[in-house]
């Protein structure tokens, strides 16, 4: 069973990596030190999560006690929405570097499709609550993005939260000079994407899942949502394997060529979760697993579904 997906430059990404959104300023080096102990080798992380620096810290110990090269680390960030503007996308990509104390990022997504005003403020909202959009078109951030591979900054750029149809808007715009390899998105059982998933892969762009667990941590989750953690179908395929839900919720990707990025601060969970390469789950597992497909989105990003480039109207 493959543990990396290739991406169409020929790099491999390993399939399961380690989520840095909603780890604590304090205890994500930590987590990042834990995880490539445990034999991670892909941290996922973000500008807009507020704690590079510190996920920097955790690399560079491991690099420096001779725990891991560089090369052998495939690291992802994501230029925020208040950079989209053309000019304003390399020195975006700088600080990240800068904060995680790098020379070049493996991979670099556009976090979302929606550009917001630029400015020091990273989620400016307007008197209706929604976002404030900038004047920026994606498409024109992807050219400032394809600059970030010219100039040796980036090995590899991508999106996330993009729809099928703002994908086809990049691979369709002309004098395009490097394809997207990666889209990264919402996915788990209660929101399967099949055909986000097949359109991409039938693109050669490779796909990773975000909330793999359900992000029960999001701030604005209600009580009565669902929870895949406690979903007792899931765990009783679980229990059945004599593995963890959150093993099971992890696998189903890796058997899809999906990879996921689990997120924990804990010791124990980020190795739990790390051990999801040594089994499998049933074809029938699977096909049970992906009918418990409800299309409920833990992001329905409704702060900002007025936005021009609002991605969750298209069906997929
Ligand atoms: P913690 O950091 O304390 O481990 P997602 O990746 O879907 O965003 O989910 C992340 C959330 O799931 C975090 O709250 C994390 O808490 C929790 N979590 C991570 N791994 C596990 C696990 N193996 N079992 C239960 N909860 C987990």
């Amino acid at each position: 069973m493959a543990t990396s997906v290739t991406l169409s430059t020929g790099a491999s990404m390993p399939i399961v990596g380690l989520g840095t959104w909603k780890a604590s300023r304090g205890q994500v080096a930590e987590a990042v030190r834990e995880a490539i102990l445990a034999g991670y080798r892909h941290i996922d992380g973000a500008f807009f999560y507020q704690n590079e620096d510190e996920v920097g810290v955790g690399i560079h110990a491991m690099i420096e006690q001779g725990v891991v090269r560089r090369e052998d680390l495939f690291v992802v960030s994501k230029l925020w929405c208040t950079f989209h503007v053309k000019s304003l996308v390399r020195g975006a990509c700088e600080k990240t570097l800068s904060d995680l104390k790098l020379d070049y990022l493996d991979l670099y997504l556009i976090h979302f499709p929606m550009g917001f005003q630029p400015g020091d403020n990273p989620f400016p909202v307007g008197d209706d609550g929604q976002a404030i959009a900038d004047e920026s078109s994606f498409l024109e951030t992807w050219e400032a993005m394809e600059e970030l591979v010219d100039a040796g900054l980036v090995k590899a750029i991508g999106v996330s939260n993009f729809n099928h149809e703002q994908i086809e808007a990049i691979l369709n715009k002309p004098d395009l000079k490097h394809k997207p390899v990666n889209n990264q998105i919402e996915c788990h059982p209660y929101l399967t994407q099949e055909k986000l998933i097949d359109f991409c892969q039938s693109k050669g762009i490779s796909v990773t899942a975000y909330s793999p667990l359900g992000s029960p941590e999001r701030p604005w989750a209600k009580p009565d949502e669902p929870s895949l953690l406690e979903d007792p179908e899931i765990k009783a395929i679980a229990e059945k394997l004599s593995k963890t839900t959150a093993q099971i919720l992890i696998r189903f990707h890796i058997q899809r060529n999906v990879a996921v990025i689990p997120k924990s601060s804990n010791p124990q969970r980020i190795k739990e979760n790390f051990q999801v390469l040594d089994f499998e789950l049933s074809e029938e597992d699977m096909k049970t697993i992906l009918g418990f497909n409800r299309n409920w989105r833990g992001f329905p990003m409704d702060w900002a579904n007025k936005h021009k480039d609002f991605p969750l109207n298209a069906e997929y």
